[in-house]
């Protein structure tokens, strides 16, 4: 066993590679190849500790606890375990379900914290800060995955996590840049310097011996460590003396909560992922039945055509987000009818190939009787054929930009993801109402979408994004591009992503991507155009099942995403 397992390891040190292509019978460019099991997420560490659980004889949902735990060191950008995050699995027997630990607003949260003496929404405070911080859930999220699905000791799963912040990860030319611009920013909100705050170069080791220690009490107390114990005092006392309202109360009675994920049959796949309070499985299922009429294998890959049609669903999609969409335990969301065909082909009748139709002339749909930047995806495919597909966030880059030096990591700023007033956008630009109104006790609406596609009844593919409000239209394009326009995972993955939302009216394209001779087209019929250079339109981590039954990784070569498999 133990020299199956020391093969199994030197095979993995030279099989990893970032992106590499390989070809195999079908001439297609490819990604990473597994023959058994695959790894993929937005760092090497990560993807490599989750696959070593899969070698350890463990399943996919032990390699999530340890990839979630890894990026939360490795990648503290967005892994976490301040935040909180989405899970949709499918067993190898077939079955699937859903796992919501999103952050909750802490009970002293009121609908207009947000607002001024005037009643203007201050961004600010939700974003940065004491009062941007949700209840965090993560760490309730892997308890409760290890419990329900687990094979391996806790301890033994959270060993390398340990071990690598203790050592120390190395530094990416992507994170010296990110961490470059938020110094200045971290010890403003922070008021000192904090560990993140440091001059590092890209090839520094950057050692976390607090978020090591806070592992270790985890690893030894369970759940019970962060909500109740030790972390969870220092975690209170720390935000009570910043002005800060999450109490010891919020954190005891946070539950991660198991749902019953969206499921939506598109061209006869059938495509599964996260229901409310993530927007993400509704509004993409709404989009994929819009635009299914359409034949846009015909019209082409990122055609004029195929744009148009894909524009305006996501228009009428993303209208219907902001008004019906929040938490389910506090709203009754009539899903049923907003993912029926009926109505959403009717939604499409307005929509003409001559021009746009102008946002301002949609609305949200009327349902008779209705009353009413930063996260990390990762895939896992364990050799048993069991999947995991997980989208974890701080939201923004690092999140409230706070961090708990004694423990080691950083807090979110999920709070923005509500609607701090009726019209009035978030940091994505999106629009919300009273279904996502501040409530104490609310979950934030998401548009993480966590995703995994079956063919004929068996795995076929597991991806998510990061990216805001651009997750969803990422995560589309690329079952689109497999599925219409017959690429492979790293093909589909890499291909020029393009986004739109209802509000702001306009079309986001990847910059330098896109023919300008098909941008003018779109301009001409009263598009607006918009080419900004910042915008990530996601950075999307998948797998394939291929028809020989292996898998095949697609990581984002959007940043220092790795697939490993075996
Ligand atoms: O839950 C959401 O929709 C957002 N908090 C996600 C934020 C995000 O993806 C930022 N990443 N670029």
């Amino acid at each position: 066993m133990k020299r199956l397992l020391l093969l199994a390891f030197l095979a993995l040190q030279f099989s990893c590679k970032t992106s590499e292509t390989h070809k195999v019978e079908d001439q297609k460019i490819r990604g990473e190849i597994g023959e058994h099991a695959m790894v993929v997420s937005a760092r090497e560490e990560a993807s490599k500790i989750g696959l070593s659980m899969l070698l350890q004889g463990g399943n996919a949902f032990d390699a999530m606890v340890a990839t979630e735990m890894a990026l939360a060191v490795s990648y503290p950008f967005a892994g976490n375990l301040g935040g909180g995050g989405f899970m949709v699995y499918r067993k190898a027997n077939g079955e699937t379900g859903a796992l919501d630990y999103r952050e909750k607003a802490p009970l002293k949260a009121s609908r207009n914290m947000y607002l001024d003496e005037e009643g203007n929404a201050v961004p600010e405070r939700s974003q940065v800060g004491e009062l941007a911080v949700g209840v965090p859930g993560t760490v309730a999220g892997i308890f409760a995955v290890h419990e329900k699905f687990g094979s391996l000791p806790m301890e033994q799963i959270l060993e390398p996590v340990i071990a690598l912040a203790q050592n120390g990860f190395v530094i990416s030319e992507n994170q010296q840049k990110t961490l470059e611009a938020y110094q200045e920013m971290f010890i403003k909100v922070n008021k000192d310097t904090i560990l993140f705050a440091g001059n590092f170069s890209a090839g520094d080791t950057l050692r976390n011996v607090q978020l090591a220690r806070t592992l270790e009490r985890l690893a030894q107390n369970g759940k019970k460590e962060f909500y109740e114990g030790k972390t969870a005092e220092i975690l209170v006392d720390y935000l009570k003396e910043r002005g800060g309202i999450i109490s010891l109360e919020d954190l005891s009675s946070y539950e991660a909560v198991w749902r019953k994920p969206i499921e939506i049959d598109y061209q006869g796949y059938s495509v599964i992922s996260m229901s409310p309070p993530s927007s993400g499985g509704i509004v993409m299922g709404q989009i994929l039945k819009m635009i299914e009429p359409y034949d846009i294998e015909k019209f082409g890959h990122n055609s004029l055509k195929t744009i148009q049609v894909i524009t305006e669903a996501e228009r009428r999609a993303y209208a219907d987000r902001s008004f019906y969409l929040g938490d389910p335990d506090f709203v009754d969301i009539p899903t049923q009818f907003l993912t029926s065909v009926e109505y959403l082909h009717n939604r499409m009748k307005d929509f003409t190939f001559e021009h746009a139709t102008p946002s301002s002339e949609i609305d949200h749909g009327n349902i008779p009787g209705y009353e009413s930047m930063e996260t990390t995806h990762y895939s896992i495919v364990d050799q048993q054929g069991n999947a995991v597909s997980v989208t974890t966030t701080l939201n923004g880059a690092y999140g409230s930009k706070l961090y708990v030096e004694e423990l080691g990591f950083f807090l979110n700023n999920e709070m923005d993801d509500f609607s701090a007033k009726p019209g009035e956008p978030n940091m994505f630009g999106l629009l919300g109402a009273e279904a996502n109104a501040i409530e104490p006790g609310k979950r934030m609406l998401s548009s993480m979408t966590p995703t995994i596609v079956e063919k004929d009844g068996k795995l076929f593919m597991v991806l998510g994004s990061p990216g805001g409000s651009t997750i969803i239209t990422s995560v589309m394009q690329t079952i689109l591009n497999v599925v219409e326009f017959d690429m492979g995972m790293q093909e589909a993955v890499n291909a020029p992503r393009f986004h739109h939302q209802w509000y702001p009216d306009e079309v986001v394209f990847e910059p330098k991507l896109f023919d300008k001779e098909l941008l003018d087209s779109l301009r001409s019929k009263g598009y607006q155009v918009n080419e900004r250079n910042s915008r990530i339109l996601g950075k999307v981590d998948a797998i394939l099942r291929l028809p020989n039954g292996s898998l095949e990784g697609g990581a984002d070569r959007r940043g220092d995403d790795t697939a490993v498999g075996y």
